[in-house]
């Protein structure tokens, strides 16, 4: 055969499944044929050898995999990036390999120790020679891509894998003759399909099904116009050929056995250089700095797991860990993204988890000016819960007004930043972009303080039925304590509140003086007033837990009163509302908030159906709170939680158990979560609140 493409082989002499490294191997230890992988190796060898010089590498025993030649390393001209195996069972192929380039007169390119890369199992070149794709996430760790691009000088495009059955990228990706690829999508994440996407043109991209995939189809070896591989389906044969490649199907079962087929059994070692394309590589680095209470407190767990599940890569640079109980942590950590957008993203979340730059790195924030009334620059920082500070003309700043899912305004001139919601932001503006010189406070309490923070019990924990009259009693003292001091509580209330019986429990607590500010939406007003007028709730009589005829009208009847009398004030004044929660709020001059929705009847007139205002009018309410009440409503009691900053606490109490998560997921001391039905468990606390003894005097109805 004429041709100067080359490839390498290794006969299968040594080849078994001896272990297991990929899940392949499962149950398949020491289940291939060694006769039948022999024949179908030669099987392999020969039609390569129509089309292409073959060279052998010398097997080796206790190396059984070293048949899998994609794997000794990646070759680009002259030169080879040696592999550097990530599982010690194959480590011991990486002499083998490194001694036959060498004898072949390779220019041989060593990674550095615990820098995973395996060679062209995960590295393929475009084969108009234009690029190279490299895959990371299993066996190849990100950060050996820009030494790649540097010492091949060609960029270097990643790719992430994302199913542990394709862990090599050639397992599931193929580049073909004429700027053709087949590949399985569904072994990717977004952000790596975007790439193919927008690098391989929509009629040169061949996505196979999961079914070939798992045939190794992608598993080829290309030269020229014809495709070697284990087996494709008829369609995808079909749509092969439509393009003009011819294939040839060789079973590879028994190779398939350690996760490996066609492509995984041989190197090509004539890869051509093109002269015009240079060394590029999309990966940024970036080190951050951590302190806290990095252990106790699980922040460097979340961290890294951060990186890893956003698509980068970490590497520890220093862990100083805090010897005493109360001493704290130091961390830096290298942290490796396929791209400045995906380092971007990374970057603000580790912000929130109170990253900084190393100190010789620390600048001031960017901003860009608003434009456009009510709309952020796009790069605009999100803001979370947690105190944020910005580097403004060298000096951090404290940000006013802290909530979630704002952006952040500055003010160079009095030195000042706040949050401002996106429908509030004016052109002229200067809103903060991108992620430099922010950063949040996040007080990570140590094993002490958080054994002794009265809330901790819980955690940010969600109980089981048990252990809600401990909670309860917990809760009870905390309210004790914060009436005692005159500090504030918020109640946010659906109206499951009045349908499980707490209605009276409720207003008992308003009218001792343990509740500050009341939200809610139409309903639980409605139903609550309907109770107090009519002893039904949506047509349902209390007392006996019947539907009275005719009761569906009922609400509507009440809703009808109330609007008469032109507010639920009024209705108090005029002796029409004479006991329930909102006669209790407006007799105790407790102010409540009530914000309508779109399947809101009437609506009463006290309801706000401008959600804009109504926002306003529950964050105007929740200012200064020092513990949030939440009561069986997901809609308020999230929208609550949007607008409080972290160190206001929140118990939710809630029968659905996602509800309760989703709440009390907002860092460790601030949120107790409690499973329960609401009535029951306002019915507790109403009794624990009597066990208790005060010398607080409850100020008389006004
Ligand atoms: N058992 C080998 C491993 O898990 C199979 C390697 C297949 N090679 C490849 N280039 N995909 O490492």
């Amino acid at each position: 055969m004429s041709s100067t493409i080359r490839f390498l082989m290794c006969p299968p002499d040594y080849y078994d499944v001896d272990y297991v490294i990929n899940p392949w191997m499962e149950g398949n230890v020491h289940k291939s044929s060694r006769d039948r992988a022999v024949e179908q190796w030669h099987q392999l060898f020969h039609i390569i050898k129509e089309h292409a010089i073959v060279d052998l590498v010398k097997p080796q025993p206790g190396v059984p995999d070293m048949v899998f030649t994609a794997n000794a390393g990646l070759v680009l001209g002259n030169n080879v990036v040696l592999s550097r195996f990530y599982h010690k069972e194959r480590q011991g192929e990486e002499p083998f390999f490194k001694q036959w380039f060498e004898e072949q007169g390779y220019r041989v390119y060593e990674l550095p120790k615990d820098l995973p890369f395996e060679g062209a199992g995960d590295a393929l070149f475009d084969r108009e020679g234009r690029w190279l794709w490299a895959g990371y996430g299993f066996r190849s760790e990100l950060e050996t891509h820009p030494m790649i691009a540097r010492w091949l000088d060609i960029e270097v495009l990643s790719l992430r894998l994302m199913d542990e059955r394709f862990y090599h990228l050639d397992t599931c990706f193929c580049p073909l003759s004429d700027g053709y690829l087949l590949y399985y999508p569904g072994a990717f994440d977004s952000y790596s399909n975007r790439l193919i996407e927008l690098r391989v043109p929509n009629e040169k991209r061949i996505a196979i099904k999961e079914e070939d995939a798992v045939n190794f189809a992608c598993n080829a070896v290309n030269i020229d116009h014809i495709i070697i591989l284990n087996k494709a389906s008829d369609e995808l044969k079909q749509q092969l050929g439509a393009v003009g490649f011819q294939l040839i199907e060789t079973p590879l079962t028994e190779f398939m056995k350690a996760g490996g087929a066609a492509k995984c059994l041989t190197l090509r070692v004539t890869e051509p250089i093109r002269e015009e394309v240079h060394a590029g590589a999309a990966v940024e680095s970036r080190v951050i700095r951590m302190e806290g209470h990095l252990l106790d407190a699980g922040l460097i767990n979340q961290a890294l797991d951060l990186i890893v599940e956003g698509g980068g890569s970490f590497q520890v640079l220093s862990f100083n860990l805090g010897e005493q109980r109360q001493s704290t942590s130091s961390a830096e950590v290298k942290v490796t993204a396929p791209s400045h957008d995906v380092m971007e993203t990374l970057m603000s979340q580790l912000i929130d988890l109170g990253a900084l730059p190393p100190p010789q790195e620390v600048c001031d924030i960017n901003y860009e000016v608003v434009t456009q009334a009510g709309v952020a620059p796009d790069d605009f920082y999100v803001t979370t819960i947690y105190p944020t500070e910005v580097r403004v003309k060298c000096t951090w700043v404290r940000v006013q007004n802290q909530r979630m899912d704002a952006a952040i305004v500055v003010d160079e001139e009095t030195m000042t930043a706040q949050c401002k919601l996106l429908r509030d932001l004016k052109p002229g503006d200067r809103v903060v972009v991108g992620v430099e010189g922010i950063r949040t406070i996040r007080k990570t309490e140590s094993r002490e303080q958080r054994n002794t923070q009265e809330f901790s019990f819980m955690g940010a924990g969600v109980s089981s039925e048990r252990r809600v009259e401990l909670v309860v009693e917990q809760i009870a003292w905390e309210l004790r304590q914060i009436r005692d001091q005159r500090g504030k509580v918020v109640v946010t209330a659906g109206p499951v509140v009045i349908h499980t019986g707490g209605g009276e429990h409720l207003s008992k607590l308003i009218r001792e003086g343990y509740v500050q500010a009341l939200l809610g939406g139409n309903a639980i007003a409605v139903h609550d007033i309907e109770q107090a007028l009519l002893g039904t709730s949506l047509g349902v009589d209390m007392k006996r837990g019947v539907s009275v005829r005719g009761g569906h009208r009922h609400h509507l009847k009440v809703i009808n009163t109330i609007r008469r009398c032109g507010s639920i004030a009024n209705a108090v004044e005029q002796g029409v509302l004479t006991s329930g929660i909102f006669y209790e709020c407006v007799r105790h001059r407790v102010p409540f908030a009530l914000a309508g929705s779109i399947r809101d009847d009437g609506p009463l007139p006290d309801t706000q159906m401008d959600l804009i205002k109504a926002q306003e009018e529950y964050a105007r309410l929740i200012q200064g709170a020092d513990l949030i009440l939440m009561l069986s409503s997901m809609l308020h009691s999230i929208g609550v939680g949007n607008m409080t900053p972290a160190g206001v606490k929140m118990v939710c109490v809630d029968i659905n158990p996602a509800v309760v998560t989703k709440l009390s997921d907002r860092g460790s001391i601030e949120s107790v979560g409690v499973v329960t039905d609401v009535g029951l468990f306002l019915s507790l606390l109403v009794q624990q609140l009597n066990k208790l003894t005060s010398p607080y005097q409850i100020a008389q109805p006004v």
